[in-house]
C-alpha cells in the first residue's frame, strides 16, 4: 500500500470535488440509515462552513474521513462533536482511524475547542480518551443510547462547564 496523505478541511462543501468524494464514501460505506441517527440531527443543524475535519488520500483517492461540528451547549461554545468517523474497508486495522481521530482532535485543539463529544462505542473510542457523559447533564435532540453518548476533556475542568441541550453551530 502506499503512503496515504492527510488533508485538514474546513467547510467541505465550498469545494465540491472533497464533497463528492466524501459523499460517495459515506454513500458507500455507511448508507442512508446514517439521516436517521440523532447525531446526524445535530450536524443538519449546524452551517456547514463551520464543519472541519481530516481527510486521508491514497494517491487521488480518498480512503478515511473524520468530522467535527461545532456546538452550542446552552450559550457554551467550547465543544464540539466528533463524526462521522469512516475508513474504506481495505485500509481498516492499520490504525488510521485512530490516525484521524487524534489528527482530528489536534485540529479542533488548535481552533479552541476544549471538549470532544460523540456518539460511539466506549471499546473504540476509549483509545482517544472517551468516556462516558454523565445521564442529564449534556442532552442530545433526539434518543441516544446513554452507554454510546461519550467525550473527553482537552482542558481540564471544561466538561463540567456543560449543562444543557446540544445545538448544532
Ligand atoms: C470504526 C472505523 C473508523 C475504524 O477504522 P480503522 O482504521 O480500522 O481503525 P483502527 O485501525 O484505529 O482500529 C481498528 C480496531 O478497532 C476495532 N474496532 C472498530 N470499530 C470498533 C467498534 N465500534 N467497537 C470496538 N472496536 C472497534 C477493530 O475491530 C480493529 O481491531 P483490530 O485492530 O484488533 O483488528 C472503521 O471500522 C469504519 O469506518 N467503520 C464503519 C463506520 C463506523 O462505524 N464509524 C464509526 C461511527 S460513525
Amino acid at each position: 500500500m502506499s503512503p496515504l496523505t492527510k488533508t485538514q478541511f474546513q467547510n467541505p462543501s465550498s469545494d465540491q470535488m472533497t464533497y463528492d468524494a466524501m459523499s460517495a464514501l459515506f454513500q458507500k460505506h455507511i448508507g442512508p440509515g446514517r439521516f436517521a441517527r440523532t447525531a446526524y440531527r445535530v450536524r443538519e443543524q449546524a452551517s456547514p462552513e463551520n464543519s472541519f475535519g481530516v481527510n486521508a488520500y491514497d494517491e487521488q483517492e480518498l480512503v478515511g474521513t473524520v468530522s467535527f461540528t461545532p456546538l452550542n451547549i446552552a450559550g457554551n461554545n467550547s465543544a464540539c462533536l466528533l463524526g462521522p468517523l469512516l475508513v474504506a474497508p481495505p485500509y481498516r486495522s492499520k490504525g488510521l482511524g485512530l490516525e484521524l481521530m487524534q489528527d482530528g482532535v489536534e485540529f479542533a485543539r488548535s481552533k479552541g475547542f476544549k471538549v470532544t463529544l460523540l456518539v460511539g462505542d466506549l471499546e473504540y473510542y476509549q483509545k482517544i480518551g472517551c468516556t462516558h457523559i454523565s445521564p442529564g447533564t449534556i442532552t442530545l435532540p433526539g434518543p441516544v443510547d446513554p452507554m454510546r453518548f461519550l467525550g473527553f476533556e482537552m482542558e481540564q475542568g471544561a466538561l463540567q462547564q456543560l449543562n444543557g441541550q446540544i445545538k448544532g453551530e
